[in-house]
């Protein structure tokens, strides 16, 4: 499974189709920031065109398709036409300083906010509020409004194009509404859309799936489409790395361009089952065997770090917090310099940190490492 060639620093052909100018990757990282009327804000486009110049490629914060999806205050939305040209501004920002864009999709489920919602409810698979004391509870999707949740994903594809997007990334991790579907917790179904393994599968593969008709009928095979996916879930019952394992091995043989992971730290062992001590990552590259190209994640605050990461056969290294502490990271480690390692408040402005984004960092414990 050796890769040739794997240096950090050198081109990298995203699925033979996307030529990136290293293998670094922006993670995506929501920033509250976006105009009332969903727009992407001027200073949003700072933050992003600052952060693009050393990456080859930046996944923007998740966005979403319809009003009941909406996650965020501050969310820029991407579900209506009227939105073309503020996602047109996004994706050249990126592009003007040399990375690939891709633009992630998501609905956020229960994990939506009630007063957001038109009906004041929460959508997901069954109406099970999540584990927080701040949790809703949801109202179960009927069929209807679980095929036309489909069909606003698949929308996502051709209006990222038009765009300007490299590609789309599905956000199936992070507790949102793929998740939510996949997780035996919060899909309590009893028809087609829950209940067994594969039941529980539906929902996410029927998002994947219409995505890649669109494509296809809209002649865009150099269009990427990946998918993000979170491995485990420590609630009980929750997603165990068996049923990851098996969802990733049916995944890997759709035509998706990569598989994203999602973890906090890229070395992470099971959190359910605490006495396997092999990385989470190995099992998942053990199950994609080289069907498909993997992004790895979580922790990356070094070099070194990063070179670790590729040792797994990882394609691309996505940086999240480090990218939010020092914008200049990559340009910084290709010359042998060392970056910033804390973020400082005082240099808010000059790493063109919106407002709101840089109140969560300050306001969130253990987060991000900060000083000042
Ligand atoms: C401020 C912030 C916002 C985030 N927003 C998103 C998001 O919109 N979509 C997503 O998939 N992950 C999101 N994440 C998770 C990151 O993509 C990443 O997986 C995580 O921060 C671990 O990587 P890191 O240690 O390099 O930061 C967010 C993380 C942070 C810090």
């Amino acid at each position: 499974m050796t890769k040739l060639n794997n240096d950090l620093f050198d081109e990298y052909k995203l699925n033979n189709k996307l030529l990136l100018r290293n293998r670094f990757v922006m993670a995506p990282m929501t920033t509250w920031s976006a105009n009332n009327d969903g727009t992407v804000s001027d200073d949003e486009l700072k933050y992003y065109e600052f952060r693009s110049s050393g990456v080859g490629m930046v996944i923007t914060a998740t966005t979403y398709m319809s009003s009941s999806g909406k996650g965020f205050s501050g969310q820029f939305y991407a579900g209506d036409e009227s939105m073309l040209p503020s996602l047109k501004r996004l994706s050249e920002a990126i592009h003007s300083q040399g990375a690939k864009a891709i633009l992630q999709v998501f609905h956020a489920g229960r994990k939506a906010n009630p007063s957001d919602m038109p009906d004041g409810k929460t959508l997901s698979a069954s109406p099970i509020a999540g584990k927080r004391e701040i949790d809703n509870t949801p109202r179960e999707m009927t069929i209807t409004e679980i095929q036309k949740t489909i069909n606003s994903f698949k929308t996502s594809v051709d209006r990222a194009y038009r765009a300007g997007f490299d590609g789309i990334e599905i956000h199936g991790a992070n507790t949102y509404l793929l998740q939510q579907f996949f997780s035996p917790h919060s899909n309590q179904r009893n028809d087609d859309w829950g209940g067994s393994l594969e039941k529980r599968m539906r929902f996410p593969l029927a998002i994947i799936k219409a995505c890649l008709v669109e494509r296809e009928e809209k002649n865009l095979e150099n269009f990427i489409i990946g998918y993000r996916f979170s491995p485990e879930e420590n609630s009980e019952p929750g997603i165990s790395l068996e049923d990851t394992v098996k969802f990733i091995d049916v995944i890997s043989d759709l035509d998706l361009d990569y598989l994203h992971i999602s973890l906090n730290d890229f070395e992470q062992t099971s959190i359910r089952n605490q006495k396997d001590t092999r990385r989470i990552i190995e099992f998942i590259q053990e199950t994609i065997k080289s069907r498909k190209p993997l992004i790895g994640v979580g922790s990356i605050y070094s070099i070194d770090a990063a070179k670790r990461l590729l040792d797994y056969n990882v394609d691309l290294v996505a940086l999240g917090r480090q990218l939010l502490i020092d914008g200049k990271t990559i340009e910084k480690w290709q010359n042998g310099e060392t970056p910033f390692s804390c973020y400082y408040s005082e240099r808010k402005n000059s790493e063109f940190i919106p407002d709101q984004l840089h109140d969560e960092i300050i306001n969130t414990e253990n987060w991000v490492p900060k000083k000042g």
